[in-house]
């Protein structure tokens, strides 16, 4: 077996309700400022109500940075760090999808008053210095594992999102409470809970740092989600769904985290960049394209997924076979969800295709743990497959 290195969140504290005790938690991590970043869909929908006289009465204060937008920007990343610092925040809680958390992540670092480093200074791996004010996530989609994941993702400059990846942005403290993710629209359910099962799938079969616990966790993500995903989209209030899918989603960013995942999320971001298509629906529309590119190569493992996912309907036989069941399967499934399956329903154009090959060949981060190499002409058939 291969040596390797298993790191995640510290504290996992999965309750329904536990949002109303945020302020408990930020007092016993030894806070009297708190900056909590969000986003207005969140504050829109009400998921702070319940919240918010916790911190009345505990003696804490609470700032909201609430300017999160989808696929955040490095603007907005600043106008945080310097609401963090008006506030003289001593922690920071992110709440929300990644966008919010991975936002929270970068404040906690560059907001921190030993921090001498710029935003521009961190991106890529291993570069941020540390330390950083003490962070708690609070997911209300079940999709990125941001809370468990050391990475945040920024959409710099116009059109290109870059990943910054360190031990310093692993959060403390994971709070998943499933009833913040009841009123998630069913579109967001499903493209959300695709990514999570694609962090699975690319954790299973990455090309580095495979490891025997992100193994575990990633076939145990894809039995909870692929069980859910349609429940938890089509009955949105149903808790028992809802809590498996978050749990499901912070399986996969466990597994990830530590075996990191490859071309799938490498063709994504260039549609998050170019078109804002949302990071989830950017990976399902790429999904079944990259496997059946994968396939030569990663087969064996596919068709062990297979088995996990599909159970006694998986068919016997070769491996290839089991593999392009497992695509016919998640094909079903995408359509099921009412998600758009072709890049052209989502206004990407076909003239585009070219360019977003070029940015795919950006992604180096993530095309060097593939299991097989994709050459920009490799991603531009896999774009023209998946127009
Ligand atoms: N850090 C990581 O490890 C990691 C991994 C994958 C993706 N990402 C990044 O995360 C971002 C995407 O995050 P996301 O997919 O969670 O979406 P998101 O955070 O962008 O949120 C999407 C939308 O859903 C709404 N929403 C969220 N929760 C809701 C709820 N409970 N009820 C009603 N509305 C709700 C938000 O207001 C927003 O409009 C991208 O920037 C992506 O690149 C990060
Ligand atoms: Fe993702």
């Amino acid at each position: 077996m291969q040596d390797f290195t298993f790191s995640t969140t510290r504290t996992i504290v999965c309750e329904a309700g536990a949002a109303d005790r945020l302020a408990e938690h930020c007092r016993a991590a030894g806070a009297g400022r708190v900056l909590l970043v969000t986003d207005n869909g969140i504050l829109n929908a009400g998921l702070l109500d319940s919240v918010l006289p916790g911190f009345d009465s505990a003696d804490l204060r609470l700032g909201i940075f609430d300017r999160v937008e989808a696929d955040p920007k490095s603007a907005t990343v600043e106008a945080a760090v310097q609401a963090a610092r008006t506030l003289g925040a001593e922690m920071v809680v992110g709440f929300g999808g990644g966008s919010s958390m991975d936002v929270a992540k970068l404040v906690a670092v560059l907001a921190h008053g030993d921090c001498r480093q710029s935003l521009e200074e961190l991106y890529g791996v291993g570069n941020v210095q540390g330390p950083r004010l003490p962070l708690l996530q609070v997911p209300t989609t079940a999709g990125t594992g941001s809370e468990v994941t050391p990475i945040a993702i920024v959409t710099t400059g116009e059109t290109t999102k870059a990943g910054i990846v360190s031990p310093h942005l692993q959060p403390d403290t994971a709070l998943l409470d499933a009833r913040l993710t009841l009123g998630l629209p069913a579109h967001v359910t499903a493209a959300t809970g695709i990514d999570a099962m694609v962090h699975a799938i690319e954790a299973y079969t990455t090309a580095h740092k495979k490891n025997p616990i992100s193994d575990m966790l990633a076939r145990e993500a894809l039995s909870l989600l692929a069980t859910n995903i349609a429940t938890a989209t089509h009955r949105g209030f149903d808790l028992e769904a809802r809590g498996k899918m978050l749990l499901g989603a912070l399986y996969a960013g466990q597994a990830f985290a530590n075996a990191p995942v490859a071309a799938v999320h490498a063709l994504a971001y260039p549609l998050g960049g170019r078109f804002h298509i949302p990071h989830g629906l950017s990976n399902s529309l790429v999904l079944p394209h990259v496997l059946r590119f994968n396939a030569p190569a990663a087969a064996e493992l596919y068709a062990q997924l297979a088995q996990t996912i599909m159970g006694v309907e998986c068919p016997s036989g070769s491996a290839q076979k089991k593999t392009a069941a497992l695509i016919c399967w998640l094909e079903n499934l995408i359509a099921e969800l009412g998600l758009p399956a072709k890049l052209r329903d989502c206004g990407v154009t076909e003239d585009s295709l070219a360019q977003l090959a070029a940015d795919a060949m950006e992604q180096q981060r993530l095309l060097v743990n593939n299991p097989r190499m994709v050459t920009e002409q490799d991603a531009l058939a896999i774009y023209r497959a998946a127009f």
